[in-house]
């Protein structure tokens, strides 16, 4: 186990962990525990996109037009639990945490994330939770390194070859689709979403993180080494 750097937790330090990388690269629930470990808080920015998504989906918005999509980004209240041991998403005051996990949500999404409108709109609210958390906070998704927090003490791509990608996505949603829709989800929306935000390669800076090779706690150490080492 990595000991935490001491300094690391000066009282009014800034630290923010910026980490990004495609579907099933391990980045959620490595960033989760990772923020457990530092005591920081934890953004899920991918959950707001799916929020959003879930929004308008339920108001039977058409996802092809690009103003409802905006305006529904900005006028929609979420409210995410950035506390690493609460997982909980409300659109509008409904629990929406478990809705926004559902195949319908995950294939619709890319429609959101690719609005540039609804884009601007979350980076605001994302940069604003960054602030609000007092600059302690491990932020991830797909634009974290370059464009919600390029000033992030750390910043991070965790990467993994496709093939582990699509084992780790298939266990995590232990069976419930098919090998099929598995494939749409995890390569079809990287793909799609690669249109507007570059994560497959690492900005000057971005430390890249191979976790192909690695199991969870592995991956964990790796992070957690790496932000020890840069951020002194
Ligand atoms: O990480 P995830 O699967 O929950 O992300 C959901 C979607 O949101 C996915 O299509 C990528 C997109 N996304 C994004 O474009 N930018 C982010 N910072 C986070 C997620």
């Amino acid at each position: 186990m990595t000991t935490p750097d001491p300094a690391l937790f000066r009282q009014g330090k800034s630290l923010v962990i910026a980490i990004d990388g495609p579907s099933g690269s391990g980045k959620s629930s490595v960033s989760r525990e990772t923020a457990r470990r530092l005591h920081a808080a934890y953004l899920d920015t991918g959950a707001m996109y799916r929020a959003v998504t879930w929004h308008c989906l339920d108001r039977g918005l058409d996802l092809a037009d690009a103003a409802a999509v905006e305006s529904a980004a900005k006028a929609v209240t979420i409210e995410l639990s950035t506390d690493p041991d609460v997982e909980s998403v409300r659109v509008d005051g409904v629990d929406v945490t478990e809705a926004i996990r559902e195949p319908r949500v995950s294939t619709a999404v890319s429609a959101v994330a690719t609005t540039l409108g609804a884009r601007a709109e979350l980076v605001r609210r994302q940069r604003q939770q960054i602030v609000d958390s007092g600059r302690r906070i491990v932020a991830e998704g797909r634009d974290i390194t370059t464009v919600v927090a390029p000033e992030a003490e750390v910043r991070i791509l965790l990467t993994a070859s496709e093939e582990a990608r699509l084992r780790r996505r298939g266990e995590q949603l232990e069976g419930t689709q098919s090998a099929e829709q598995l494939r749409r989800q995890v390569t079809h929306r990287d793909k799609l979403d690669s249109a507007v935000v570059n994560f497959s390669q690492a900005a000057d800076g971005v430390v890249t993180i191979d976790s192909s090779e690695l199991d969870y706690e592995q991956t964990v150490s790796a992070v957690l080494t790496t932000i020890f080492g840069v951020a002194h």
